[in-house]
């Protein structure tokens, strides 16, 4: 607490000094200034926590100095000391973001509390501020995995839009892709970082509470609206509010909803003023949204309202290339989480994970490489490790398995040669094992063996 530093902008001496003899006592570090010229000067310098700053100065008034400090510090507070009868002033001080006001002569008590409260202010604003810089690293770009094409194409997207004041941004992708993540990374990537990010389920409320929840209700609304409530949308006011499952929301909230994107603005249940937000709309849904139009249980018309940018997040079986990567990732999280040192996956564990057909996406693959790394015994990650990913192999047509040709094609020999390698690795060199895996009798396994030199 004795660290926090105080300034007195103030051209009487005796008043200074009164001032200070008082703080000094209270434990702050007190530096003067006569005029506003010092007081800025001295603020440029060496800074302070709080400013006491008298209104009526020699060279310029307080209100001047005010501005001025708004705009290199948003945060510092400053309270002003007036002359009795000109409340005008304090009140119009307050609008330029002055914390509190004090009359003149000041009553020392009255001034001690005043400085206190705004020096917890300050503290409250600081811890804030860490909190919301520590988010934005926890949603860095580089906390999204994956160098597939569809990735990469997925982080330019990301970025253009995290550059956009404000478009609607739908995302679509199966349960466990990352919608959640990508939502909060565009947020916590944008202009709107500093405000708040609320996270609304359209399905986790009957459709009632879902519309207070969503907009708020005045008192009275409602049996149990004992006091006005705001709603998420004014809670996100200057940032973002993120619709997950927005394909299941009831439908007369989805007029509601509609009527908002057009107009930006909405009322709160029971209310009859129209109430204005600034905030940018990110929705989310792992829904056939067409099949949804199509069976009349989602409206079109919403549905191009939220799907100004759409984006796809690729299933985990679509961007196989990347399991290898988020394997290696989520090891080294849960090493640090668990104060473990697992090296990685011994060649059958390999090869067990990068054909599982991972139908609960990266959220499946990151708390398999949790089990695993929290309860082996091993070094290395056995396929022992994965008792959930093991059992009856699927045929080939229900494993979900799918070969994804790139852009830049392939040579379909080494395609062949590649599948037949891996087959007889995983089956250890049994070429019976082998050909049951690629689907095939074992003299067409050995006529491909042959083929490549293999034999
Ligand atoms: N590319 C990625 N890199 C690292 N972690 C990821 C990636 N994608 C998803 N995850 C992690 O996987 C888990 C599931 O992701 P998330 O909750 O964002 O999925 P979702 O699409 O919202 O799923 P649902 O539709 O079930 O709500 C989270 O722990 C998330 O951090
Ligand atoms: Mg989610």
């Amino acid at each position: 607490m004795a660290d926090e530093r105080i300034l007195i902008v103030e051209d009487e001496r005796l008043i200074r000094w009164s001032i200070r003899q008082r703080l000094e006592r209270e434990g702050y570090q007190v530096a003067e200034a006569e005029n506003g010229k010092s007081g800025l000067k001295h603020l440029q310098d060496s800074g302070a926590d709080l400013v006491l700053l008298d209104y009526k100065l020699p060279d310029m008034t307080g209100l001047d100095i005010l501005r001025q400090i708004r705009q290199t510090d948003e945060d510092i507070v400053v309270i002003m000391v007036t002359a009795y009868g000109t409340v005008e002033t304090a009140v119009e001080a307050m609008k330029h973001g002055a914390f509190d006001y004090i009359g003149k002569p000041c009553n020392m008590d009255e001034l001690a509390l005043l400085v206190q409260k705004g020096l917890e202010q300050t503290a409250l604003k600081r811890q804030v501020a860490r909190l919301r810089a520590a988010l934005a690293e926890q949603y860095g770009f580089d906390r999204i995995i994956g160098q597939s094409p569809a990735m990469q194409d997925l982080f330019k997207v990301m970025k253009d839009v995290a550059g956009s004041p404000s478009s609607t941004v739908f995302l679509r992708g199966e349960s466990g892709t990352g919608k959640d993540l990508v939502a909060r990374t565009i947020h916590y990537n944008s202009a709107r970082a500093a405000r708040p990010f609320v996270n609304i389920t359209c399905t986790a409320l009957a459709e009632t509470l879902l519309e207070s929840e969503l907009f708020g209700h005045e008192k009275g609304a409602f049996t149990d609206a004992k006091m006005t409530k705001k709603g998420l949308l004014e809670l996100a006011d200057g940032g973002t509010a993120f619709l997950d499952e927005v394909g299941d929301m009831p439908a007369a909230l989805q007029a509601k909803l509609l009527r908002f994107l057009e107009e930006k603005t909405f009322r709160r249940v029971g209310g009859t003023a129209d109430i204005h937000v600034d905030v940018r709309v990110i929705a989310a849904t792992n829904r056939d949204i067409e099949q949804a139009i199509r069976d009349k249980q989602f409206r079109e018309d919403l549905f191009y309202r939220l799907n100004i940018i759409p984006i796809y997040l690729p299933a985990l079986r679509q961007r196989a290339g990347d399991i290898a990567l988020l394997t290696n990732y989520f090891i080294a999280s849960f090493n640090r989480e668990f104060k473990k040192n697992i090296k990685g996956l011994d060649k059958d564990a390999e090869l067990l994970v990068e054909s599982h057909p991972w139908p609960g996406n990266v959220r499946e693959l990151r708390n398999a490489i949790e089990r695993a790394v929290l309860l082996t015994r091993n070094e290395y990650l056995t396929a022992d490790d994965f008792p959930l990913l093991k059992g009856p192999r699927p045929g080939a047509a229900s494993s979900g398995f799918e070969i994804r040709l790139p852009a830049t094609g392939v040579d379909m020999e080494e395609v062949e040669r590649a599948l037949v390698t891996q087959s007889l690795e995983l089956a250890r060199g049994n070429q019976t094992k082998a050909a049951k895996l690629l689907n095939l009798s074992r003299d067409q396994l050995r006529y491909r063996m042959e083929k490549f030199g293999m034999l």
